[in-house]
């Protein structure tokens, strides 16, 4: 009974390159804090990843790794879905025929191709330009109500709204168009080495960033040499983005607001709040390791859980995939 009254969620992160601080305080912590308010469906997007070159070997690694990373930091498989994209078919299937449905026009004005065949011009494959339509038959794939993403993504939720609507239009209605969700705590992590820059996994600096994986002994000394400004109180302002920033990490982690941070540091200098800081994440990050060595080299365990999560995954994929073939008047023995 309950079940069926829940929204159902659905979200991806890409399995390359392990995951930053930026990921977990700005997406993975929602995703687990949200799973017994709604029914989620979380996918690693392998698919995805194959927009960049990647060393086989690697990818088959870094894919089961960020499946213990998920587990590890708190997604249940009792609660709620978790699978890889790729052992799913109706995920290239729906998308080549939204493909059809999208135009050439929209994609070109997607920010993120933009940027991505800015920075790889050397390898602006059609994959990246269609990365949006395979993102769309993920989330359209589950009638899901709703997807938590980060602004960055914000175009990618409108454009598949825009294909949904249009398929209904002309089929009737066979896509539940879905919302996005931005995460209330706003904790968008900014580069350790230039706060105007966003927490990267791609950065060419190392100190730019933290990762989950990261030693204790690197989270300290990343935060310690962590960019501050000139001045000396812990507060936001003109210019305290590098403060701001470690701030946000802070409240992230603890679940203290801005005030009562600036409160708990008032009069004391840097040095003790970066040590505050470091302190926290480290605390919340070593837990987290450990359970994640655990899951990782326990492989029946883990292949287990992404078998049944691609069965269930599939189960409801399926029956969405079928209804829009039908529609569109291909699937003509079923
Ligand atoms: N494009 C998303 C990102 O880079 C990842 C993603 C793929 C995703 N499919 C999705 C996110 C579906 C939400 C819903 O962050």
């Amino acid at each position: 009974m309950e079940e069926a009254s829940k929204k159902r969620v659905f979200s991806g992160i890409q399995p390359t390159g392990g995951f930053t601080l930026g990921n977990y305080l700005g997406a993975l912590k929602n995703w687990k804090n949200i799973q017994d308010e709604y029914e989620c469906v979380y996918s690693v997007v392998d698919l995805h990843a194959l927009t960049v070159r990647n060393d086989p070997a690697t990818l088959r690694r870094q894919i089961r790794e960020a499946c213990a990373m998920l587990l590890a930091l708190g997604i249940d498989p009792h609660k709620s879905i978790l699978f890889v994209q790729s052992h799913v078919s109706a995920h290239a299937e729906l998308s080549w025929l939204l493909s059809c449905y999208t135009q050439f026009g929209e994609l070109s004005r997607m920010t993120q191709f933009k940027d991505k065949s800015q920075k790889h011009p050397d390898n602006i494959n059609a994959g990246l330009f269609t990365y949006p339509v395979l993102m769309a038959a993920d989330i359209l794939l589950y009638d899901t109500d709703v997807v938590p993403v980060g602004a960055d993504q914000k175009q990618h939720v409108e454009l598949t709204r825009d294909v949904a609507i249009r398929f209904n239009g002309l089929y009737g209605d066979t896509f539940r168009v879905p919302e996005p969700l931005f995460t209330r705590v706003a904790a968008r992590v900014m580069s350790l080495q230039d706060p105007a820059a966003k927490m990267s996994k791609s950065d060419p600096n190392e100190n730019a960033r933290i990762m989950l994986s990261d030693s204790s002994e690197a989270i300290v000394r990343k935060i310690k040499r962590a960019v501050t400004d000139s001045g000396s109180e812990v507060c936001r302002g003109e210019g305290k983005q590098g403060v701001e920033n470690l701030m946000s990490i802070y409240g992230g982690v603890t679940g203290r607001s801005f005030e009562e941070i600036e409160e708990e540091f008032r009069g004391r200098g840097y040095g003790d709040f970066k040590a505050a800081v470091a302190d926290a994440v480290v605390a919340e990050l070593q837990p987290l390791q450990q359970e994640y060595q655990r899951i990782l080299s326990d492989r029946g365990y883990l292949d287990g859980v992404l078998k049944e999560g691609s069965e269930r995954a599939s189960s409801i994929a399926r029956k969405v995939l079928s209804r829009a073939q039908k529609r569109i008047g291909i699937n003509i023995f079923r």
